[in-house]
């Protein structure tokens, strides 16, 4: 595991600015955007954004939330649905508190004026349109045609943007959390880094909220954005934090292959309208997998695809909707229809090229139902916690919903404890006296490269033992020399993604190796069977190695 830069004390350090809040939020999108608001008519609220304020995964969502609003549909009908999704590993009170919550949640969404799609009905009321997606048995997917994400980013900033006790420092990384002498079980604050100044600042805090998004960004090809490199789930661990079932990383079936996109995911909405798998000659295969068809859960059909593609020697697969009207296609997919053309794909005549891609990460620091973490004081929220709700497998639209839910849930918790004292501890400040600027910038780009390129050959839809033993050897060198790196030169947005990343990469790799069966999204050919007993992965952080004196022990 990847070890804190080594200071001495006696050296002076070079910059010394601290800033102090009562909550410091790691994350801008849906879960810490959330939470600041919730927050923020009694508290004072700083919000970190490693890169512009708006630019992460919650931007990009398409298909929508999850939550039931139909009639027809029911509570009980979501608990089941993601139970199923979930392959026996979901804590069934976790997904119903969840559940329970999300027509509420919902509506405290568009009281801020999200704008999810209305239609008419025959009668001539104005209702919510709920859209299908994998796995759900009903019409339940709240949405703003294909771009819901960047709605719920844009309502929720424009929100936080007004509210006088919410500060939000864009282009800041947290570093490290900062743990109060001498128990070191209590959080006090974070180390961050300006990206704009370069520089390491002190962020003392009453409490202090991940919402750093997930660590999809460890694979070579993913859905994500750049953001996210699990730097949340790195910072909880050599913290001290618990970690869960990091191996069950999901494979978004669809993402568009094209050499000139990246990252650009065609929703599962569109199965869920219609739209089905096949080849090149249009011969449909989901039928072959499961009984559900292209609504299969997701686990079910990235593995249906990788396979047919292997079996076929084929670069891609394709999704074909051109048998609906076209103006219903254009009306519902218009980012979709509007990037596939830009391409030269008219979506309304032509099936779609698709490869599955890294999509979220169902594992995390493990949390509590006001999502707590292990260590007092820190709270995880968004994707890089692990509830209980996801399971083996994350059932479409689930994530927004809990984004919210457990902002809530960590905000009202929070909101009853803000009478305890800030720690009087003096925090050192950040030493950088013994660093450098680092000549050998493409140490790593290498190693960042190579290490996407072997987790999506070793740690893929389906996995080995040879291959998992082979990828944490790998690891564990890589480790080593960023390391070294770490300890010896000048901080870059780069090298802490690195750090963090190369972390990350090991515990989903231990993870994986620890589960001596497959169950949904973990698939390893010397284990097929599933286990009679579901049980979490769960990796308990090693004890703080002795005569470390680095800037995170102060
Ligand atoms: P994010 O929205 O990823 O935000 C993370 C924040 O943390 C960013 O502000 C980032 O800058 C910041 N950050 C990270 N590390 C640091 C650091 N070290 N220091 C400071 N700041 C840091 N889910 C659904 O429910 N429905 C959907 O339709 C859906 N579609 C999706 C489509 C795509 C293409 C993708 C990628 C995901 C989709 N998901 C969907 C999943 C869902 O969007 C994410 O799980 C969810 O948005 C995560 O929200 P979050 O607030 O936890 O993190
Ligand atoms: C999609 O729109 O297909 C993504 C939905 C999700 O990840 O929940």
């Amino acid at each position: 595991m990847s070890q804190p830069r080594t200071a001495s004390q006696s050296l002076p350090s070079t910059v010394s600015v601290e800033h102090q809040c009562d909550v410091l939020v790691i994350g801008s999108g849906a879960a810490g955007l959330s939470l600041a608001l919730k927050l923020a008519d009694h508290c004072h609220v700083i919000v970190l954004s490693k890169s512009e304020r708006n630019e992460g995964a919650t931007r990009y969502a398409q298909g929508g939330i999850a939550a039931v609003f139909d009639e027809d549909d029911s509570v009980e009908s979501h608990v089941q649905d993601t139970l199923n999704a979930g392959a026996g590993l979901c804590d069934e009170s976790v997904v119903r508190y969840t559940a329970e919550r999300g027509k509420e949640c919902m509506k405290w969404l568009i009281n801020f004026g999200m704008p999810f799609d209305t239609e008419t009905t025959p009668s001539g009321e104005t209702r919510y349109h709920l859209t299908r997606e994998g796995g759900h048995s009903h019409r339940r997917i709240l949405h703003a045609a294909d771009a819901t994400g960047q709605a719920v980013q844009l309502t929720l900033n424009d929100a936080a943007a007004q509210h006088p006790n919410i500060h939000i420092f864009e282009r800041y990384n947290a570093i490290d959390l900062i743990m109060q002498k001498p128990h070191r079980k209590r959080c006090i604050g974070a180390y961050v880094w300006s990206r704009n100044q370069e520089h390491v600042e002190v962020i003392r805090a009453r409490f202090v909220v991940l919402a750093s998004g997930g660590a999809s960004k460890v694979y070579q090809y993913t859905s994500n954005p750049d953001v996210s490199s699990g730097d949340g789930v790195a910072l909880a661990w050599r913290a001290g934090c618990r970690i869960s079932n990091m191996e069950f990383n999901q494979f978004h079936p669809t993402c568009l292959y094209h050499p000139e996109a990246r990252n650009f995911l065609i929703t599962e909405a569109l199965r869920g309208e219609g739209a089905f798998l096949c080849h090149a000659d249009g011969t449909k295969f989901m039928h072959k997998f499961d009984e559900r068809a292209d609504l299969a859960p997701r686990d079910i059909v990235a593995r249906a695809i990788d396979f047919e593609m292997k079996r076929l020697g084929a670069d891609c697969m394709y999704l074909d909707i051109s048998h609906k009207p076209a103006d219903f296609i254009v009306k519902h997919f218009p980012t979709i229809y509007r990037k596939c053309r830009s391409l030269g794909i008219d979506i309304t005549r032509q099936a779609i090229p698709v490869v599955p891609a890294a999509h979220y990460s169902c594992g995390g620091v493990m949390t509590d139902f006001d999502a707590r973490t292990d260590l007092e004081n820190v709270y995880a929220i968004g994707e890089v916690a692990c509830t209980g709700l996801h399971g083996a497998n994350r059932m479409a639209s689930n994530s927004l919903l809990e984004c919210i839910v457990f902002a809530h849930a960590a905000a009202s918790h929070i909101q009853t404890h803000l009478d305890q004292p800030f720690s009087s501890q003096t925090i050192a400040p950040w030493d950088e006296s013994r660093v450098t600027n680092s000549d050998e910038e493409v140490i790593i780009q290498h190693n960042w490269h190579e290490l996407r390129l072997f987790m999506w050959d070793y740690v893929g839809i389906v996995r080995t033992n040879k291959r998992l033993e082979r990828a944490l050897r790998r690891i564990q060198l890589l480790e080593q020399e960023i390391d070294e790196y770490y300890a010896n030169f000048k901080i870059s947005n780069n090298l802490l993604e690195l750090r963090n990343l190369v972390t990350v990469a090991e515990l989903m790799v231990r993870c994986a190796i620890e589960r001596k069966e497959s169950r949904g999204l973990h698939y390893n050919v010397d284990y097929p069977d599933q286990l009679d007993k579901a049980e979490p992965t769960i990796l308990t952080p090693p004890p703080r190695r002795p005569g470390l004196t680095g800037s995170l022990y102060t």
